[in-house]
């Protein structure tokens, strides 16, 4: 097989550090993959497959970060956007789907009895401890180290030009740790405004963890004694593993929870929604952006929630992901190789034995990119709907070969 070549993906990527700082920042940049193993530029996606600008193409098990559940250029979406921008997208008032999303949502997610829309995952989280502040008229919000709840200051992971006192009445347990959860609560008590957590654990270069039953069990039955809020951040597994929420899926009793990513197939919005009880303390709260009103996102996501209930979207991304599971835990073994598998199969990630660097996991990764297999070496993968068969196949025989040159290389571990 004739592997990738990046030529003009890594020209560009020179040609943007001229004009961008880093040239690409985020999580997006080539230095969070293996650097020159994969490609810096996309030029079009359709389905599961995206192409990059040397004209490689890739099964994309990123899924753009999650936003992609039913596959690149859905026609259901596609043709209902193309039927909002119709009419023009971003008004000076919101537009007429404005009442049928929120009626959607609050139908749909379990919990859920009234919205507000933003634009980005970082937004509606951001608001949603703002309306456990005013509610509560507490200020400490409790996350889980290494949980990421977007990019806004006070919870960013990097806090360079972040004052540290943009950062105060924050503070940290350990994720599905309830003995250190009650700890902290303890030690706060009385000021505990809220709890955000993400439905499991799926922080970057870690395997995943699915959340105990005592620790679910722990922040429902605390947030009732000591009165503060549950914020089920929801952004990046929501509608891939229940349309109801993953709340509903966990068993959180969540006040407040948060969807973005996949809600609209990739189209920019995000909704923090809420309980009846805490609707006034929302009525206070000064949020706003001069997108978030913009039509077209609204009628992606009600093609999406729609679609993804009409074309029973979850069982064919959970039957792909578990059929992708089990043929690279197999793969692994056939070749002498020792991985984890680890998360919910919409959402699998896999790390080899004895890499606590992440060398062989990059390697890995880099050798199947240049085989046309997009998988991540740090960060959780996700499953779309428009995966099939013949994808899942194609992608456990390339990464059998894969497996090998590991083997090859660093030998098979544990
Ligand atoms: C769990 C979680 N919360 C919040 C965010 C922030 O979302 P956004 O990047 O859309 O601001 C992300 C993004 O990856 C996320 O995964």
């Amino acid at each position: 097989m004739k592997l990738y070549d990046f030529t003009k993906s890594y020209q560009l990527f020179e040609e943007a550090k001229h004009y961008v700082p880093n040239g690409i920042y985020g999580p997006r940049t080539p230095a969070f993959l293996t650097y020159g193993s994969y490609p810096a530029f996309i030029k079009r996606g359709d389905g599961c497959r995206i192409w990059d600008v040397d004209g490689n193409e890739y099964i994309d098990y990123m899924c753009s970060f999650g936003t992609n559940l039913l596959g690149l250029r859905n026609p259901k979406v596609e043709e209902a956007a193309r039927k909002q921008q119709e009419n023009a997208d971003c008004f000076t008032l919101p537009s007429d789907l404005w009442v049928p999303l929120a009626k959607k949502m609050v139908e749909t997610v379990d919990g859920g009895d009234w919205c507000v829309f933003g634009k980005n995952g970082s937004d509606v989280t951001s608001y949603a401890i703002t309306v456990a502040r005013v509610f509560t008229g507490k200020t400490e919000i409790l996350l889980a180290n290494g949980s990421y709840h977007g990019s806004h200051f006070w919870c960013q992971p990097h806090g360079e030009g972040v004052p540290p006192e943009w950062k105060t009445h924050v503070q940290y347990f350990n994720y599905n740790d309830a003995a250190d959860l009650t700890r902290l609560v303890n030690e706060n008590k009385g000021k505990v405004a809220a709890v955000i957590v993400t439905p499991h654990c799926h922080d970057a270069m870690k395997d995943q963890a699915l959340p105990k039953k005592e620790f679910v069990d722990a922040i429902n039955s605390l947030a009732k004694s000591e009165e503060f809020v549950v914020i089920v951040d929801d952004i990046r597994c929501g509608f891939r593993l229940q349309i109801e929420g993953s709340s509903a899926h966990y068993g959180y009793n969540a006040d407040l929870q948060c969807f973005g990513k996949a809600m609209a197939n990739g189209y920019p919005i995000a909704v923090a929604m809420g309980k009846k009880e805490l609707k006034s303390s929302a009525e206070k709260i000064f949020f706003t952006g001069t997108h978030f009103f913009s039509g077209v996102p609204f009628a992606a996501a009600l093609a999406t929630i729609e679609e993804i209930r009409a074309s029973g979207a979850i069982q064919k991304i959970h039957a792909m992901g578990t059929k992708l599971m089990n043929g690279l835990k197999d793969a692994a073994s056939a070749n002498g190789v020792t991985v984890n598998l680890s998360g919910p199969p919409a959402m699998p990630y896999m790390t080899f034995a004895n890499d606590p660097g992440f060398e062989i996991n990059r390697y890995f990764c880099g050798e199947a990119a240049r085989r046309g297999i997009f998988f991540h070496p740090h960060h959780n993968w996700f499953i779309c709907a428009a995966m099939k068969d013949e994808d899942i196949n194609k992608t456990i025989d390339i990464a059998g070969e894969c497996f090998t040159l590991v083997k090859g290389k660093f030998g098979g571990g544990k």
